[in-house]
């Protein structure tokens, strides 16, 4: 039998190209998801969905003591800001007690985890740009203070248990798959008004910067990433401004339209840029995809997508 691996999220955006790259390898795949924002259609038919909720520690024992896993891709999460400020007790739970609950049965079984965490979320407005690893959280939302705090668990476990778990601080993540109706995504949001030939709106009159940093790099990060102990941003250390990032998507869709401008939201950071480095010195990555390149193809990936659920 194949080596084997839980994804936990992996009917996400994010989660889902994990699971077909490690398909790719050869491994066997079980997903663990409540598919409260996840679509089982995104799962590949050669992994297995387990749709269960990861606060549930009872559940998740029975998954792992099932699957036995050799690795863990701990995705699963509540992911917006705006619903962790709404119920931050809900929040708590999945992003906690959720990561404890991943945390101890992958403990049972010796497995890493390699743990999705936040660059965007957690180092507060007043970090030097590019940040690295070191500067000391200071979050705006519950949704960085419980991160933070599942990454706490994280780096304790990794202690205390003698195995290698690793924690990833990612920049913003765009590519295929991006759900264009959440909060975040502003590359999905963006590509579906324009496909719409809507006008979107510019919040902070297009001014904050943020890390874009494309999925397929991602994946790659995670994957080398599993086997390393520590905190490791994963970004491409280049800050894009909310207006460049919009008139590269109008050149990519071919269309000129003019947007609106808000002010910046409550909560929202002003500028955003990490240094990766270290991941470069511990397991050797880099961000290969270029933005300009990465926002076309992406725009069209999207756009097929639209299309297809029309
Ligand atoms: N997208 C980004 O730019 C970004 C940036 C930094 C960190 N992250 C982190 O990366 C991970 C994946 O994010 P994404 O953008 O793919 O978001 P996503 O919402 O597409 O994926 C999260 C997945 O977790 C599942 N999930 C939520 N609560 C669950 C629960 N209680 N039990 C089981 N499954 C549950 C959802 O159904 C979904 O499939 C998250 O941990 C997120 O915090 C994402």
């Amino acid at each position: 039998m194949s080596a084997s691996a839980i994804v936990t999220g992996g009917a996400g955006f994010i989660g889902s190209h994990v699971v077909d790259a490690l398909l790719a390898q050869g491994r066997e795949v079980v997903v663990i998801d409540d598919l409260s924002s996840g679509k089982q259609e995104r799962v590949a038919d050669a992994a297995t969905l387990e749709v269960a909720d990861i606060s549930d520690a009872a559940a998740v024992d029975r998954i792992f003591d099932a699957v036995r896993p050799e690795a863990v891709f701990h995705l699963g999460a509540q992911a917006s800001v705006t619903a962790s400020v709404a119920d931050p007790r809900r929040d708590c739970e999945v992003n906690v007690a959720g990561t404890l609950n991943v945390l101890e049965a992958a403990r049972r079984h010796g497995a890493p985890v390699v743990f999705t965490s936040t660059g965007g979320a957690l180092y507060g407005n007043d970090a030097p740009l590019p940040t690295g690893e070191d500067r000391i959280p200071a979050p705006l939302a519950p949704y960085g203070a419980s991160k933070w705090a599942g990454e706490s668990f994280v780096s304790t476990w990794s202690r205390a248990h003698g195995v290698a778990h690793a924690i990833c601080r990612l920049g913003n993540v765009y590519g295929p798959r991006q759900s264009p109706h959440g909060e975040a995504g502003v590359v999905a949001i963006f590509s579906l008004k324009l496909w719409r030939g809507e006008a979107p709106v510019l919040y902070g009159h297009g001014r904050p910067t943020r890390d874009y940093v494309h999925v397929e790099d991602v994946v790659r990060a995670l994957l080398a990433a599993c086997g390393s102990a520590g905190v490791f941003n994963i970004a491409t250390g280049v800050e894009t401004d909310v207006a460049a990032l919009y008139d590269e998507l109008q050149r990519a869709a071919g269309v000129t339209l003019e947007p609106q401008l808000a002010p910046l939201r409550a909560g929202e950071l002003e500028r955003s840029c990490l240094d990766s480095s270290r991941a470069r010195e511990e397991f050797g990555w880099s961000a290969t995809v270029e933005l300009r390149e990465g926002l076309h193809a992406t725009y069209h990936a999207l756009v097929a997508e639209f299309a297809a659920s029309a």
